[in-house]
């Protein structure tokens, strides 16, 4: 469908929209405050798009009532969690009908017997390992905005983050969702079952769907045993060269397998210390790696983590240092989890990546990267989750460049880069989603039939294309 398609949100509408929720969690006609809802995390305006209407629902019977009505007029409905995404999947870009899932936030059910937790979609993810540790379980998901984005969000997107070398991503632990569909229709798929193979996955169809085919209502997660200890490696390398080439290694020849394998290389680490006033000891560094490793007791993570210091030793660190209490983790992981925050205030003119590659193939992706900034003459900081293969490469605007020029020769060099990550057996995201930021470049990793199949899928599910509509590919 093209915005031609669609119908506008009309006073009469919005009127109907109020007597669904209340009048208080509609807002129509006010664009200052509409303005918020019309942009994620991307940096870039040119991303952004204004809602006509904001609804906040408090319920999956709300939703439904929203949704039949959206497919009556025709109207676009995007829905949004907490807004942190950053490939522009809450982005309304059709306009229409911004559908807000914040006050849908309780938690639901905490069910140690099955080792489970019932949520719903706006609970902040971090909420749910603070409430789980009175009973000794954890939550697996770890985004890096964790202290701000809702489960609902991480669930659509299937978030990664920087547990997923040892734990994978979110949708490894949904097992259960109530989903209310394009059509306005309340179903339930999954629930507590380790194992369900009765029919079609779909489940995982929804898991990453970027909120273009349900709006989850209910999400049940799979919850694991807290681990009852951890500890951190701050690792310091001369160069990105050195730290990636050291990934693989510590990979495949340690016999350890880490919770966590970060790298950030020097202008990221500086970016974010700057950003929050604090001091990591990275000295002459030129990269580094965070490394993790969790397990049973102190014993074993000493092991494991003694292993992995003297694989990094070898492969040419600088220094190793060991963090093994929960302060000084946490400072040096606030740093990590701010890098992408502290890069939009340095360098608002940039294009934050997601690309990843079969962990093999990192060395090569990251000397590719280092060779297109010098072909480009531009900065291309990269940070990321080296253990899953996963960079996030950012393109920066040099300070000669006009706007037009950088807008101009970004898609090549974008297209440069992901053609790069294809021939390495990698793909243009890892996490974040392909929302609209990316969707013009899918041909480039995904075969006609395939973005047919998706299509299609579409299609059954959303025959009027209501919902999110303009995202990951065009109808
Ligand atoms: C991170 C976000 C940008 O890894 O995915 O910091
Ligand atoms: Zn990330």
């Amino acid at each position: 469908m093209n915005t031609a398609s669609y119908h506008p949100v009309t006073a009469e509408i919005a009127a109907e929209l109020r007597n669904v929720v209340g009048d208080r969690y509609v807002v129509y006609g006010d664009p200052e405050r509409l303005e918020p809802f019309g942009h994620d995390e991307i940096a870039g305006p040119e991303y952004a798009h204004m809602p006509e209407a904001l609804v906040r629902p408090k319920s999956a019977a709300e939703i439904a009532r929203i949704l039949k009505l959206a497919n009556r007029e025709r109207v676009p409905v995007t829905p949004r969690g907490a807004g942190s995404g950053l490939s522009g999947g809450a982005v309304p870009v059709h306009g229409g009908i911004v559908l807000c899932l914040d006050r849908m936030n309780r938690i639901i059910e905490i069910d140690p017997d099955n080792l489970t937790i019932t949520v719903q979609p706006g609970v902040v993810t971090n909420e749910i390992n603070e409430r789980l540790k009175e009973y000794d379980l954890f939550y697996a998901g770890y985004p890096m905005s964790l202290e701000t984005c809702f489960i609902g969000g991480n669930v659509a997107e299937n978030a990664g983050g920087g547990k997923a070398v040892k734990y994978g991503v979110t949708g490894r632990y949904v097992t259960g969702l109530e989903v209310v569909t394009p059509i306005g229709e309340t179903v339930r798929l999954g629930g507590k079952r380790v194992k369900d193979v009765t029919g079609y996955n779909l489940i995982q169809l929804m898991v990453g769907s970027e909120g273009t085919l349900g709006v989850f209502t209910e999400i049940t997660l799979r919850l694991r045993p807290r681990p009852k200890a951890s500890a951190d490696l701050l690792c310091l390398f001369p160069t990105t060269e050195v730290a990636i080439g050291a990934v693989p290694r510590i990979m495949t020849g340690t016999g350890v397998v880490p919770t966590a394998i970060e790298f950030m290389d020097r202008t990221s680490m500086q970016a974010a210390c700057e950003y929050l006033n604090e001091s990591i000891p990275y000295r002459e560094a030129g990269a580094m790696l965070l490394i993790t490793v969790d397990g049973p007791d102190r014993e074993a993570v000493e092991r494991g983590y003694d292993r992995i210091g003297e694989a990094c030793l070898e492969q040419g660190a600088l220094e190793v240092y060991v963090a093994d209490n929960a302060t000084t983790s946490e400072r040096i992981w606030k740093v990590r989890r701010s890098i992408a925050e502290a890069f939009k205030l340095v360098s608002p003119h940039q294009s934050l990546e997601d690309i990843v590659v079969p962990i093999a193939a990192i060395p090569e992706m990251a000397a590719g990267i280092e060779a297109l900034a010098e072909e480009y003459g531009i900065a291309i900081p990269c940070y990321g989750h080296a253990g899953d293969g996963n960079l996030h490469a950012t393109p920066v605007k040099a300070p000669e460049w006009s706007l037009e020029e950088w807008h101009e020769r970004l898609p090549q060099l974008l297209t440069d880069l992901y053609r790069l990550a294809a021939s390495l057996g990698g793909t243009i995201s890892g996490e974040h989603g392909i929302g609209h930021k990316r969707k013009s470049f899918m041909p480039l990793v995904l075969a006609p039939a395939a973005l047919d199949m998706m299509r299609a899928i579409k299609r059954a599910l959303d025959p009027n294309g209501i919902l999110n509509p303009g995202k990951i590919m065009d109808g």
